[in-house]
């Protein structure tokens, strides 16, 4: 996609934005230095937060100066468009956690993660410490918070099952725990409450932390599951190719997106730099010199094939984000 970027934030905000950051606002920042696609445009301002306390600042905010902001984790199951985004990118990746393990019981720890703790080095992390439930995410990139958006998952278990509650922080400025009950997942998302009185559109509610409930289990029977689990994952996908992971989601019957991809023989299909995977059909891989056009033409391309061929529709599972 093309088009000119909008500017949306005027002299006064930049100056804001400016001092709220001690100077670390980045402008016309190129998203692909941010999305494991490598691809997407400028992003009209970036800021990598640092603290609770500055993402509070900075997002009740730009709420009260109506300016749009968008929230990035790992940029790992996303595409940004050419043309870039306007207003605000506020990445939660250097967020760097905290990862607060408490006993509850002798079988069972509660552990507290921030939104831009890398969703591997959690697993890794509960692992080494004799912790089971996060082997299901072995291999899936990003970050915390990105995982409970999205509802990660694969055929072992998904983040909902592991989930005890979670922060949000609302644009007003208030923050909110919300327990696993009150929450409402579904395949591949997760619904946020809105807060009352947010009427702009652009104003996102923000997953500052995760808490999850583990169990106890002996550290070194779980590093053996694990590398069995991401020897299989490394078989079947390509992981150290640049993706953005399953780019359909599976219909929620019949074949699966990779399997209708597949039959109709749609491997190696190129369209500039974007290629569908031989490895996995419901992939596609930047293979250097990919823009996102080529890719969001590519994904055109796959979906009108399958619907001719099978009758289905196929849903991306990547987010666009862009102008
Ligand atoms: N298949 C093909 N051709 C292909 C790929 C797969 O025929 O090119 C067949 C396989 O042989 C198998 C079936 O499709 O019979 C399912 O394949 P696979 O086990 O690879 O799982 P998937 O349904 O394609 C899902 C998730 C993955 C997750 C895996 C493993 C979705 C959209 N995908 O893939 O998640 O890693 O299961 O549990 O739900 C992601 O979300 O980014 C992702 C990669």
């Amino acid at each position: 996609m093309t088009g000119m970027k909008k500017a949306l934030l005027d002299a006064e905000t930049r100056r804001w934005l400016a001092d709220i950051t001690s100077g670390r606002v980045r402008y016309d920042e190129p998203m692909s230095l941010h999305t494991s696609f490598r691809v997407g445009g400028p992003a009209e301002a970036f800021v990598e937060v640092k603290s609770a306390d500055e993402l509070v600042a900075l997002v009740s905010g730009l709420a009260v100066k109506d300016a749009p902001y968008h929230v990035v984790g790992g940029g790992t199951n996303l595409i940004v468009t050419d043309a870039g985004i306007s207003g605000v990118v506020i990445c939660l990746k250097p967020y760097i956690s905290d990862m607060v393990i408490e006993d509850v019981g002798s079988s069972h720890a509660r552990v507290t993660v921030s939104a831009g703790t890398s969703l591997p080095l959690f697993c890794s992390h509960a692992i080494r410490n004799g912790l089971k439930g996060m082997n299901f995410a072995l291999g899936i990139p990003g970050t915390v918070g990105g995982a409970i958006r999205m509802n990660a998952g694969t055929a072992l278990g998904w983040i909902s099952d592991v989930l005890d509650s979670i922060l949000v922080l609302y644009p007003s400025g208030r923050l909110e725990r919300i327990g696993r009950n009150s929450l409402s997942f579904s395949y591949r998302k997760l619904t946020l409450p809105q807060s009352f009185g947010e009427n702009s559109f652009s104003h996102e509610t923000i997953i500052v932390s995760g808490r999850f409930s583990l169990v106890r289990e002996n550290a070194i029977d779980l590093k053996q599951a694990a590398g069995e689990i991401l020897r299989n994952r490394k078989h079947r996908q390509p992981m150290s190719l640049l993706s953005a992971g399953c780019i359909f989601k599976n219909p929620s019957t019949g074949k699966t997106a990779g399997e209708l991809i597949d039959l109709c023989g749609l491997k190696g299909r190129k369209i500039g730099g974007a290629e569908i995977s031989i490895k996995h059909a419901n992939f596609i891989v930047n293979t250097g010199s990919a823009t996102a056009a080529d890719i969001l033409a590519l994904m055109d391309s796959m979906r009108q094939i399958v619907d001719q061929q099978f009758h289905v529709n196929l849903e991306p599972e990547v987010i666009v984000i862009g102008n």
